[in-house]
């Protein structure tokens, strides 16, 4: 089988029936981000299917908009924290937080397939996604840029963006608990114990407050301004208006929340890193590291030389792909999560950016530096950016359907012409 096909059997293989895992074990239920990426890919052979992915991941939507960042469909024993730990009364069972909103950015390439064909399902998506839009205005852009009430929810779980706003959180009465994600892979690859005991503490929170997302705003233990959801956001406003329009909906109010978040963006430029930086919202601190949150502004038009210049330094201390944490910062390990390695579905977000805002060059080396990861080891979860270690999870949806939509491209075609 050549990469391709691979890539396609692994969508197929982690595809449950209308939704698809990211990969099987290690996660094994519906996870919001990775799903719209999945959808993506089916894009590429099957569209039908592509569309069927982003409405499952939409029927989970809770009354008040919020589109959780996990749904369980199914019991897992082998995952921690399941159902019971999070608790949220939803059917089928939720989780209480969301994910990066890049679900109308991939609808609208899924649209862009075939814009007649899929006028009917993205008519039927557009209310939701745009409810989904105001949730984030309504319960997390309340100081002006999106914030995030638990690590989890920007997406980036570990990333060095979030130690500030972690130091905060007193951990010690979390109680007893055992882990599941060690059992799974290397535990030098994953957060660790002390981290571990603050995440449950923050779902031990919005369980006590009956996930009432005001309150825990308002009340709860973390609050962090994202860099990465803010871009991701005014992205997705964008590519959802686009769609809204040639729907012949009214697009204003996504105008209006557009120009609100532009607004904000002073609020996360962090004159001392030359850089967006998350912002702890409880102190009005700022993270003070580079995270790979700060590169999305090339998918809001909202880059700058000075930023320019940072992408290029941390780049080019590696060798494959944009890090997720600057190698030149203390905090550095190049195959913790997301504390510096380079994972191939972020690289192939940044170079959409890249590619919109002009950097035609930038592009074309995410892409043959993405490439060479697969190419070399297969379609895991992330790489070590320096040595091209493959780790976590193997077989992974979103490493799939990136390959198929992005990174394999031109390689794609070379071994088909060698097939031939
Ligand atoms: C991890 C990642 C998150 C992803 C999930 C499933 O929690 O940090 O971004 O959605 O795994 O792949």
């Amino acid at each position: 089988m050549n990469l391709d096909q691979q890539a396609r059997a692994i969508l197929r293989g982690n595809d449950k029936g209308g939704y698809t895992v990211p990969t099987h074990g290690l996660y094994p239920y519906q996870w919001n981000w990775d799903s719209a990426f999945a959808a993506w890919g089916f894009s590429t052979f099957d569209v039908p299917r592509a569309w069927d992915e982003l409405d499952t991941l939409m029927a989970s939507q809770w009354s008040d908009g919020m589109v959780p960042h996990i749904i369980f469909h199914q019991d897992d024993p082998g995952y921690f924290p399941g159902p019971d730990v999070w608790n949220t009364g939803q059917t089928p069972p939720t989780s209480g937080i969301s994910q990066p909103p890049v679900a109308a950015t991939m609808a609208r390439q899924i649209w862009e397939v075939d814009r007649d064909a899929g006028e009917a399902r993205m008519r039927a998506l557009f209310p939701k996604l745009l409810k989904w839009h105001r949730w984030w205005h309504e319960f997390r852009c309340t100081h002006g840029p999106a914030a995030i009430t638990h690590p989890w929810e920007s997406g980036r779980d570990n990333c060095p963006d979030w130690d500030k706003g972690m130091e905060g959180v007193d951990g010690s009465g979390v109680g007893e608990y055992t882990r599941r994600d060690t059992g799974h892979v290397d535990a030098s690859m994953r957060p660790k114990k002390e981290e571990y005991d603050r995440y449950i503490t923050m779902v031990q929170f919005g369980v006590k407050v009956g996930w009432d997302q005001a309150r825990i705003v308002a009340e709860g233990p973390f609050l962090m301004a994202d860099p990465g959801i803010t871009f991701i956001l005014l992205r997705g406003h964008e590519d959802l208006a686009v769609m809204g329009r040639a729907l012949g909906e009214d697009v204003s109010e996504i105008e209006g929340w557009t120009h609100q978040l532009r607004n904000a963006l002073p609020l996360i430029w962090n004159p001392e890193l030359r850089a967006y930086d998350a912002k702890n919202l409880l102190t009005g601190e700022f993270a003070g590291v580079l995270g790979s949150g700060a590169f999305m502004a090339y998918l809001a038009d909202a880059s700058n030389p000075e930023l320019d210049a940072e992408l290029l330094r941390v780049w080019d201390a590696v060798n494959y792909g944009i890090p997720s944490a600057d190698p030149e910062a203390s905090i550095f390990d190049p195959r913790r999560y997301w504390r510096g390695p380079s994972w191939p579905f972020a690289n192939a977000l940044m170079a959409i950016g890249l590619r919109d805002a002009g950097r035609d060059d930038l592009e074309e080396r995410l892409r043959r530096e993405t490439a060479a990861l697969i190419e070399a080891h297969g379609f895991y979860e992330y790489f070590d950016p320096i040595d091209m270690t493959p780790c976590g999870g193997a077989d992974f949806t979103w490493t799939a359907a990136i390959w198929l939509t992005w990174a394999g491209k031109d390689v794609a075609e070379t071994h088909q012409k060698g097939a031939a």
